[in-house]
């Protein structure tokens, strides 16, 4: 039972419906269902609705709640903090105790020597200034043609001006255009769907060598930095093949070309290391960071950057960038209290080894249209394909794994669809193996009656 009679929930769909834009959602399936699915409460790996049914949440929110929902300490802090200094700018040269525990914190943790840390409040902004250091430090160095930035296909770096433009996912370009100039794709690595038809194991990284190639059009001396998700996230939880991260090292050192790592759903323990580009033992120059930093308990954002980047900037004697929630004293607060969790509970191993077991249990379905299980750590996507002996995708008219998810929702589990029918499979770092079965077992299920249903028509 919830704490809703069915005339207040329906009142609440109303009113949702008349007064709020959602982002990021199908107006028509929403209105298809009668209204929102209204979640009131959280805890653990698992979340509850107005008319009190509890669904697990396949995606930890947006891929972010890595310690789990429910956490009273993380709550404690933000009350003690805000009952003592709400809020302070950092602007002008002002700092407070959090944001320097904080950023020392951080700087010890990311795979950047000597790094330096800008605040931000989330995701688009922190690749919005990851660019700006980017352009910045060539330009401060005398080199302003290098202001180009790279980017790949099926990339998801936010929706701010800059990230859109680094973006490239199908429908977030729609009608918002012009961009911001001078950003560019190269195919994104996909070695189920390679774009070269290539085999795992047996190709020369073209999807690496497809860089050199873009410096080389664009011309080195234009090109600032090429920038990516360590595993993609929003555009099907996909993991490079080995050796592509070490490729991309050499070759954007080779043109002079800066790497940036978005590391805004890979850090803070999601792919089974603390930052996703740990996996490949690669050093990016400037790595985006949010969404884990905090699990979600608060909006928080960061930026770190190498003190070769930083040099000209303090030379220069002004980073002319800022944002009014930049080092938030109440959002350092509870990120370092959340990577605290992280570390006592050992979360980061956890998040691999339940990974592990997860992508086991799926494979063990044995559904004839599941194509692939792909991932690493608690970032993993489950692929539907018609015929996976020939990797031939489902019609994008059938809507499958929207239909998937559908059924699954029915059956307790919030599970999201990601594109060409993969789902999203990235629950937060604290799931056990009884929720494992759980999970696997109702998304079994979902995928089998959807298939049953409508899969063969
Ligand atoms: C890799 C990546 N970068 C950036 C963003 C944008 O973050 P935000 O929505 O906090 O602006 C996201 C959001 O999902 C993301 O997945």
């Amino acid at each position: 039972m919830g704490n809703y009679t069915q005339a207040q929930i329906e009142q609440m769909q109303k009113d949702d419906m008349q007064y709020h834009l959602h982002p990021t959602t199908v107006i028509t399936d929403m209105e298809a269902w009668g209204g929102p699915r209204i979640i009131e409460e959280g805890s653990g790996i698992r979340i509850k609705s107005v008319e009190g049914k509890t669904y697990i949440d396949c995606g930890a929110g947006l891929w972010l709640n890595n310690v789990g929902m429910g956490r009273t300490e993380l709550a404690e802090v933000a009350k003690e903090q805000m009952e003592k200094l709400c809020y302070f700018q950092s602007f002008n040269g002002f700092s407070h105790p959090n944001v320097i525990d904080l950023a020392k914190k951080v700087s010890s943790m990311v795979p950047i020597d000597n790094a330096r840390i800008f605040f931000t409040s989330g995701g688009s902004e922190s690749n919005d200034t990851a660019y700006k250091l980017a352009r910045v430090y060539w330009y401060l160095k005398g080199k302003q043609t290098k202001n180009n930035i790279i980017g790949r296909t099926r990339a998801y770096h936010g929706v701010s001006y800059g990230a859109l433009s680094a973006t490239s996912l199908p429908g977030f370009w729609d009608g918002f255009g012009p961009l911001v100039p001078n950003f560019h794709h190269i195919p994104h690595p996909h070695c189920y769907f390679c774009p070269w038809g290539k085999e795992k194991g047996s190709c020369g990284l073209e999807c690496a060598e497809a860089l050199e190639q873009k410096i080389l059009e664009v011309g080195a001396d234009n090109v600032a930095a090429f920038t990516a998700e360590p595993v993609i996230g929003t555009g099907g939880a996909i993991v490079p093949p080995e050796g592509y991260y070490q490729r991309i090292r050499e070759i954007c050192t080779k043109h002079e070309v800066l790497f940036i790592a978005d590391e805004v759903i890979c850090g803070f323990g999601r792919t089974g290391k603390m930052f996703g580009i740990e996996n490949w033992g690669v050093q990016p120059d400037i790595m985006m960071m949010a969404k884990g930093i905090t699990s979600g308990y608060f909006p928080v954002g960061g930026v770190a950057l190498s003190a070769e980047i930083y040099a000209p900037i303090k030379k220069h004697g002004v980073f002319m960038h800022g944002y009014t929630y930049s080092a938030h004293p109440v959002g350092c607060a509870v990120a370092l209290k959340n990577i605290e969790i992280l570390e006592r509970e050992n979360l980061v191993e956890k998040s691999r080894t339940m990974g592990e077991v997860l992508r086991e249990q799926v494979r063990a379905l044995n559904l004839p249209i599941i194509g692939e299980v792909r991932g690493i750590g608690l970032i993993n996507a489950v692929q539907l394909v018609k015929d996976p002996e020939k990797r031939e995708k489902f019609d994008a008219g059938l809507a499958f794994g929207k239909k998937v998810a559908h059924k699954a929702w029915e059956k307790g589990l919030a599970l999201r669809p990601l594109i060409d029918d993969a789902l999203q499979l990235s629950p937060a770092l604290i799931i056990t193996e009884a929720d494992i079965d759980e999970l696997v077992g109702k998304l079994g299920e979902a995928i089998a009656e959807t298939y049953a249903e409508i899969g063969r028509s």
